[in-house]
């Protein structure tokens, strides 16, 4: 019988408990936190070689609901921000499709955190397509110290998500609220917490 893992609860300094609040979690040798962004798949649809960029407005689409995407980017110990992350962002377009070929890379776009580990990006509210939510992909590209996250964002209030199975872990740190910001342009922020790795 294959034995069970544990995962072991260590011991930090006091000084960053009382801060954060947080749980340190180490599982062979690998570090997460009790705030670490949950996974999401991947899908079919990403395209490596994006292009950098943070405004995802193409001609010919009216209809949906433009969207200012913020948030931060965040270390193991759910508070230190971290800059330069190589962030990849994917959607489908107003059709509902996902542009797999032509080299205007639709709906997707290569983005990088600032120095306070903050990034934002504009686009619109993507609609469902296959009896899924409305959902942005990210993959959070890895570095020396952290670990590579693939997840998925979700809208509150979206009346596909509550009777979805797609949505894998639901984490409703992931469904998020769209709020009118002070341009009056809907906006939503979220933010990721990445884990260590070994
Ligand atoms: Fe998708």
């Amino acid at each position: 019988m294959r034995r069970r893992k544990f995962n072991k609860i260590i011991g930090i300094s006091a000084y960053v408990v009382s801060v954060s609040g947080f749980r340190l979690i180490e599982e062979n040798g690998v570090y997460t936190t009790s705030c670490a962004s949950s996974r999401d798949m991947m899908g079919p649809y990403y395209r490596k070689g994006a292009p950098i960029r943070n405004d995802f407005s193409y001609a010919g689409n009216k209809d949906e609901v433009p969207l200012r995407v913020k948030g931060k980017i965040v270390g193991v110990d759910c508070n230190k921000p971290l800059p330069n992350i190589e962030i990849d962002i994917w959607h489908c377009d107003h059709n509902k499709d996902y542009d797999m070929n032509s080299d205007e890379f639709k709906c997707r776009g290569k983005l990088y955190s600032d120095h306070k580990g903050e990034y934002m990006f504009k686009t619109f509210i993507p609609p469902p397509y296959g009896g899924r939510p409305k959902h942005i992909h990210y993959l959070i590209h890895g570095t020396e110290e952290y670990q590579e996250l693939v997840t998925q964002v979700y809208f509150k209030g979206d009346e596909i998500l509550d009777n979805n199975y797609w949505v894998y872990p639901r984490d409703e740190r992931r469904i998020i609220e769209v709020f009118r910001n002070d341009e009056g342009m809907a906006e939503i922020n979220f933010n990721l917490y990445l884990s260590q790795k070994s």
